[in-house]
């Protein structure tokens, strides 16, 4: 099953399994529309950028290098925000009987139902960007939040979730699993609402928004590729709620031709990797404190509500060291002739490592079926949130 494995990068690829009952739950363009119609309403909404990397893509001989640059996005410094305030809307128009395809972010502006907002609090638990995101929508939704980090968390990231909008940030002495529970049992304490970025049973509805509010970035892909269908599609993964909401929706939008998709993950906090790897089909957690500098990237177990596509829809799965990220972090901030600098946080530029790996090696270029015409995309997720790592890295 591992049909690569290096000192760097190890790579678990299989024939993708399009089942019909994972396709009836799966996450869709119309989804996407939905979640971009409301984010459209938000005071600073404008589209990211979709980067062709066009150098790089003549230098190693294929069709295009494109890049959704999240790193500006709200402010916030990577995409988070989009689930954050998504789900939050969701939560919100369910608890005061809203139609949430009617409603939008002005129906919040109205003075009586910003009163009963005052009277929410959220709680969550994140390695950083998501925290940051909740925080953020609590303060335009006139909400609080409480938000937790795992043990090892950067001040700075710490300090971001609080100046972003009205949350209170404490680090724990947990891994991000632990934290998880944490946030779960003060949310049912003290009748706070739990706004978590992954899912286990009997927990679904308000992560599967979460998802959905990521989808903003293929409804603005869709335009920006202006008729150009990818054929390799690399995601990073934590819990695998991005990936598996973008992977799902791709495949749904590109039904006629659908894109090689390739789960990245750091080798240490690599659970849908592991997951694949006992081949049982079910996901497993891997437990312990796994130390990698892709803090957004370091969780321990997949999300349940996309865990049938990351397992059935991706073509090849890989764990990568960090030496993987800091070289894609260097090759963004670096890049090739005339190419548009792009900063990348650690969690943001690791498909972009592996991705020059793969296109310097003829071994990995065919594992990868990259030809002269693949059309390869990538999601830069994250910005410098950490500035001081980011400087440490890049320069
Ligand atoms: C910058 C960045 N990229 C990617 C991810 C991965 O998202 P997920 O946990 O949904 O897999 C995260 C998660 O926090 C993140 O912060």
């Amino acid at each position: 099953m591992i049909a690569y494995s290096d000192d760097r990068i190890s790579i678990i690829t299989q024939e993708p399994r399009f089942h019909a009952e994972s396709a009836s739950s799966a996450f869709t363009p119309a989804d996407a529309r939905n979640a971009q119609r409301f984010h459209r309403s938000l005071p600073g909404y404008r589209e990211t950028p979709l980067v062709s990397l066009s150098c790089a893509a003549q230098h190693y001989g294929v069709d295009s290098i494109l890049v959704k640059d999240e790193s500006q996005r709200f402010g916030l410094k990577s995409f988070k925000g989009l689930g954050g305030s998504y789900s939050m809307f969701r939560i919100l128009c369910e608890r005061l009987s809203l139609d949430p395809m009617k409603a939008d972010y002005t129906t919040f502006l109205d003075e009586r139902i910003r009163q009963e907002c005052g009277k929410i609090e959220f709680a969550t638990a994140t390695d950083g960007n998501h925290g940051k995101g909740v925080s953020w929508a609590a303060r335009l939704f006139g909400c609080r939040a409480h938000v937790y980090m795992p043990k090892g968390s950067v001040e700075a990231r710490r300090r971001a979730i609080e100046d972003a909008g009205s949350a209170s940030a404490e680090i724990l002495d947990r891994n991000y699993d632990g934290a998880v529970e944490y946030a779960a049992g003060l949310a049912e304490e003290n009748g706070w609402i739990l706004i978590q970025d992954t899912a286990w049973a009997g927990y679904e509805k308000i992560p599967g928004w979460i998802v959905e509010g990521y989808l903003t970035m293929v409804s603005e892909m869709e335009s920006q590729l202006q008729g150009k269908v990818p054929t390799h599609v690399f995601l990073q993964a934590g819990v695998g709620a991005m990936a598996g909401g973008v992977e799902s929706c791709l495949i749904s939008l590109f039904s006629g031709k659908k894109p090689s998709i390739t789960i990245v993950e750091p080798t240490e906090a690599a659970c849908i990797y592991q997951s694949v790897l006992q081949g049982d089909g079910e996901m497993h957690s891997i437990g312990g404190n796994p130390v990698t500098i892709m803090a957004g990237l370091n969780c321990g177990t997949p999300c349940r509500v996309v865990w049938p596509y990351l397992r059935d829809y991706t073509s090849c799965f890989c764990a990568c060291e960090d030496s993987v990220t800091e070289s894609g972090m260097r090759a963004y901030a670096s890049p090739f002739g005339t190419d548009q600098k792009i900063v990348s946080g650690e969690s943001g530029a690791v498909t972009w490592g592996l991705l020059l790996s793969v296109l310097r090696s003829d071994a990995l270029r065919r594992l990868f079926g990259i030809r002269p015409d693949s059309v390869i995309l990538l999601i830069n997720t994250e910005g410098d949130t950490d500035p001081e790592g980011y400087r440490r890295i890049v320069t």
